[in-house]
């Protein structure tokens, strides 16, 4: 039974492959506007719609740091660093805070790595405090709203709860003095204390020239069905397992280690970007977090993504539509993976690769240097703009104080 039945799968699957080839591939070019619930504003153009004030601070909260660990400008979080060069020359930032509509504060929080080049955040909350501490003395702004007029790059796992681990980080929850301002964070995950109303979710930094020196011509067919690399079980940190990713990578591995329509391994090739563009699905499931750089590789290789993360939220999800573009898998549906896959209509598939191809969907991934119209720096200010203009409410009467500032874990408020 079980043999005959991957007998038709591999059939429906070189059928498919057939169809691909014949139809799509070989013109390799048929793109979909991409149109998602806020409207079809992926190519808006921010300039004019607001304008940013870059607070000037001592370099100690970020060029020092950046000199001290430079490959912190490679890493998944250097969407805080790029933003930062980014504004600076930016048609929409102003030098005049009094015309502002909002405020931009550049600390590197997540610019301290262990020799292996993981990000630990323990840091970050006293140097953010520090932070704010500084633009709140210096300047007039930040108590006239107590936050609710500035944004702040938070890319770290669990964003500005700042631990790795979700139930530290749950613990902990968002920095107290962080609560009325705006957060740009990669993670997104719906009903989530580390994911505050109004945040905004965007992709995390994956390097756009690496990616681009490894395209291979668009009329290579597309010969393996699932593509995954990457670990199943983090041993060293959940020994007994089933924290790691929820148990749902674990559940990837012993389901389908096997199967022929699987490419998955924990051997990261050097052709790794290239087999992205030979494979038609790419898993990206959650790890310690539930989002992780694949996504932007998947979308940038034209790799179907499928999502395997419950409830978590895309970059910029209310300007792409990732229902239609990639497919979503349940945890505890892992299992039923391959016939998950398989029975998606080869029509519903094409159309996926179609608006994958849209290049205003792949520019929307990425933070480029320099910047381009439509990359990731332009949808963040696209997405400040929208919340304009700022309701009446988050103007404090004079005086009036909302924050606490001796709120939060004891050792958070030590100084940086
Ligand atoms: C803002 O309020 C704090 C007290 O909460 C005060 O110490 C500080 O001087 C105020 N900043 C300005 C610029 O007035
Ligand atoms: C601020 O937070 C501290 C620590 O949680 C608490 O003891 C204090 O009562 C709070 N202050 C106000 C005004 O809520």
């Amino acid at each position: 039974m079980k043999n005959l039945s991957w007998g038709f799968i591999l059939l429906v699957f070189s059928a498919f492959l057939l169809n691909l080839d014949a139809f799509e591939l070989r013109k390799g070019q048929k793109t979909e506007r991409i149109s998602g619930s806020a409207g079809d504003v992926l190519e808006d153009d921010p300039v004019g719609r607001l304008k940013v004030f870059v607070y000037e601070l001592p370099s100690k909260y970020n060029k020092k740091i950046l000199q001290k660990d430079p490959r912190c400008l490679n890493h998944m979080f250097a969407a805080e660093i790029y933003m930062h060069r980014f504004l600076l020359s930016s048609p929409v930032r102003t030098l005049n805070p009094e015309e502002a509509d909002w405020f931009y504060t550049p600390v590197y929080t997540t610019c301290d790595l262990t020799p292996n080049g993981l990000p630990l955040p323990f840091k970050s909350p006293r140097m953010m405090r520090s932070a704010i501490q500084l633009i709140s003395s210096n300047w007039p702004y930040w108590n006239r709203t107590e936050g609710a007029d500035h944004f702040f790059i938070v890319p770290h796992d669990f964003g500005a709860c700042f631990h790795y681990q979700e139930e530290k980080a749950i613990e902990r929850g968002i920095l107290p003095l962080l609560q009325r301002a705006t957060l740009v964070q990669t993670f997104g995950q719906r009903n989530h204390v580390c994911l505050k109303e109004g945040s905004i979710t965007v992709p995390p930094y994956a390097p756009p020239q690496k990616m681009q020196s490894h395209l291979i011509p668009p009329s290579i067919p597309r010969s393996i069905f699932v593509y995954f690399r990457g670990l199943f079980y983090d041993v060293g940190n959940d020994p007994e397992g089933g924290y790691y990713a929820r148990g749902a990578r674990a559940a990837v591995w012993e389901n389908f280690k096997d199967n022929p329509l699987f490419d998955i391994s924990t051997e990261h090739p050097t052709t790794y970007y290239e087999d992205m563009q030979r494979a038609v699905f790419c898993l990206c499931p959650l790890g310690w977090a539930p989002w992780s750089p694949r996504l932007v590789e998947a979308v940038i290789f034209g790799c179907i993504p499928v999502i395997i993360a419950d409830d978590i939220v895309l970059p910029f999800a209310d300007a792409i539509p990732w229902e239609d573009i990639g497919v979503f898998v349940d945890e505890k549906d892992v299992p039923n993976l391959d016939t998950i896959l398989t029975s998606i209509p080869t029509e519903v598939i094409l159309r996926k690769q179609r608006l994958l191809a849209n290049p205003s969907m792949k520019q929307a991934m990425l933070f480029p240097h320099p910047a381009q119209p439509g990359d990731a720096f332009h949808q963040i200010l696209n997405g400040l703009a929208r919340k304009l203009p700022h309701d009446k409410s988050v103007y404090l009467r004079k005086g009036e104080k909302v924050l606490n500032w001796t709120a939060g874990p004891l050792a958070d408020l030590k100084p940086w």
